[in-house]
């Protein structure tokens, strides 16, 4: 069971990053920070703890969440934002001091494994895209003098749209406006062992190709083997979109005569909610796909140019950011809203993996930490009162007393209340002091509403953590969505992350 599964994984030995080498894939999430009512960072590592979530990357290097990451375990991707790049690229000084700010200054304790310089620089901003390749040697040599070179990748983020014709996946190459970018910069992947980091959005091509591209083809369903793709040059076979995508930029490569670079995918998701014309960004497919997603990249399917090659992803995102422009889709491709609450729950039952029944539904609601105590003592007041919560427990001399405290009093009532509104949504905000949590708070004889007791196989909320680093996490958490988006839909999210 499990303990096979942990077994299988601790088998696996760092090895250096060649495409003939098989490790094993991770799956990571993006964190997006376009949201108005932004998680502070001890609440953004609780969740990722909380879903043990091991690999994250940033748009930027944030001190504050780069110093709540510290000491978790979590691996770390840290960006150069688009808009710092051009003082970056022009001055070997600014780089340096980038680094030492953004990175010597958080390692060791925070493991920052790699850095993205830049995020889609030559489809968004192509006037830097002659100096990307300076930057990067910039912050290499930064790296060196700092002897983190080996440990920390360095690489820049791109659109798959700089891939010209990439089905048949065999006849991809590279946008030729761009060889003299993509030349040196692919000598620099392959002499530093890194990636060749890619965006990979099935949901635009699916929503770009008019029909061409089968719904079931962009989600990983099962398709009739004549609905399959096949490439009639190499006779391959694909079945999903996601796997095309790769391949076609493996064949891009080639074409460059670059055959030994692996490749991350930096971005890859679906939105769950669009305007009248995004008919397809749905909860459901989002489920569908992310849960497919994972499944896929966790079972180290490899894709059919190289099977078995570890072709680690980082989902797009953590969190829905109602601030991004555009269309209704671009606010939603999250997989928890900025509270915590799951948007849906991933299917990951046949992953192979065996979870633990009595971890059930267990969401509690508790004080947001840094919360104001007169905003905390207001909403007490409200929850014992107004709100009809049974707050006898935390009377003198009943088992929640202690701690005698408005943050400890507090917690209580408002999971009472969130438990008592069958965790409803909007039912833990208390005016943004509250948030959603697995980890049961219950202590002592001070159980809260909703837990299911402390006996059994239960461990905090999340059944598998990770026992040690070289080990995967899988977490299952159950959660009612009751009547957000879907009245009846009970989802259950499964995240693991291995290595
Ligand atoms: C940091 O992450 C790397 C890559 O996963 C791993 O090999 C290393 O052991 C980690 N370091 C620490 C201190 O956890
Ligand atoms: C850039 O700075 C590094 C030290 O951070 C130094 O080793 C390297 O020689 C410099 N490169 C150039 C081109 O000035
Ligand atoms: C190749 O890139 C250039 C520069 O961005 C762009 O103008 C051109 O349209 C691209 N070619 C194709 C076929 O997309
Ligand atoms: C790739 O290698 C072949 C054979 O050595 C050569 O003919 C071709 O010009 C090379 N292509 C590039 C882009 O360097
Ligand atoms: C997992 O990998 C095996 C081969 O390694 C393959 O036969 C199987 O179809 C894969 N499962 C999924 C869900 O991709
Ligand atoms: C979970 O519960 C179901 C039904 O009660 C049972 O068949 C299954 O064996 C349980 N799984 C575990 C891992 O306990
Ligand atoms: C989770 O809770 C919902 C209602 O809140 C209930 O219908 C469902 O059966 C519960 N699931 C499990 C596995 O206990
Ligand atoms: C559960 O939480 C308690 C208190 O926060 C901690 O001491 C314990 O190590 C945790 N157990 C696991 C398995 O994480
Ligand atoms: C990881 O944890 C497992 C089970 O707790 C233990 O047997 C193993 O020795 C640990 N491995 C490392 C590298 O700490």
């Amino acid at each position: 069971m499990f303990i096979t599964f942990m077994a299988v994984l601790l088998l696996f030995f760092m090895l250096p990053l060649s495409i003939s080498a098989s490790g094993d894939a991770f799956i990571g999430v993006n964190i997006g920070s376009d949201i108005s009512d932004m998680p502070g960072s001890t609440e953004i590592v609780s969740l990722l703890k909380a879903q043990s979530i091991q690999h994250v990357r940033l748009y930027d290097a944030d001190r504050a969440l780069l110093l709540a990451l510290a000491n978790t375990g979590i691996r770390v991707t840290v960006s150069v934002p688009n808009d710092q790049l051009l003082g970056i690229g022009q001055s070997n000084a600014t780089a340096a001091n980038w680094v030492t700010r953004n990175v010597i200054a958080h390692v060791p304790a925070t493991n920052i494994t790699a850095i993205c310089v830049g995020s889609e620089v030559l489809t968004t901003l192509p006037n830097a895209a002659p100096i990307i390749v300076s930057a990067i040697n910039f912050i290499h040599s930064a790296l060196v003098a700092a002897n983190l070179d080996q440990q920390i990748k360095i690489s820049s983020p791109h659109s798959s749209s700089i891939i010209l014709d990439s089905f048949p996946p065999s006849q991809a190459f590279f946008n030729r406006t761009w060889n003299p970018v993509m030349v040196p910069m692919l000598k620099f992947l392959q002499s530093t062992g890194s990636y060749l980091m890619l965006n990979v959005y099935p949901y635009y091509d699916y929503q770009q190709s008019n029909g061409v591209i089968p719904l079931d083809y962009a989600l990983f369903r099962p398709l009739p083997p004549n609905k399959e793709a096949v490439d009639s040059n190499t006779l391959l076979h694909y079945t999903n979109v996601f796997d095309a995508v790769v391949d076609a930029a493996y064949f891009a490569m080639s074409d460059l005569n670059f055959t030994n670079i692996p490749i991350m995918v930096t971005e890859s998701g679906w939105p769950s909610k669009g305007d009248s014309s995004e008919s397809d960004a749905t909860v459901d497919n989002a489920n569908t796909y992310n849960s497919n997603l994972i499944r896929h990249v966790l079972n180290n399917t490899g894709t059919p140019k190289h099977p078995g090659i570890a072709v680690s992803t980082y989902i797009y995102e953590l969190y829905n950011e109602d601030l991004r422009s555009g269309p209704v889709s671009e606010k939603n491709w999250g997989l928890f809203y900025a509270n915590g609450e799951p948007v849906y729950t991933l299917h990951l039952t046949g992953a192979g993996i065996i979870f633990a029944n009595d971890t059930t539904n267990q969401t509690f609601c508790v004080t947001k930490s840094n919360a104001d105590p007169k905003m905390l003592q207001a909403a007490l007041d409200w929850a014992c009162g107004p709100g009809k919560v049974d707050c006898s427990p935390l009377l003198q001399g009943q088992p929640c007393y202690e701690p005698d405290n408005v943050v400890a009093h507090s917690t209580y009532a408002f999971n009472a209340y969130y438990q008592k509104m069958d965790k409803s949504p909007g039912s833990c905000d208390f005016k943004g002091v509250a948030t959603v949590t697995t980890t049961d708070p219950s202590h002592g004889s001070c159980i809260f509403p909703g837990s299911h007791g402390r006996k059994g196989t239960r461990t905090n909320g999340t059944s598998l953590a990770p026992s040690n680093s070289t080990s995967s996490g899988c977490l299952s958490q159950y959660h009612d969505n009751g009547g957000f988006f879907t009245s009846s839909l009970i989802l259950v999210l499964l995240l693991c992350a291995v290595v």
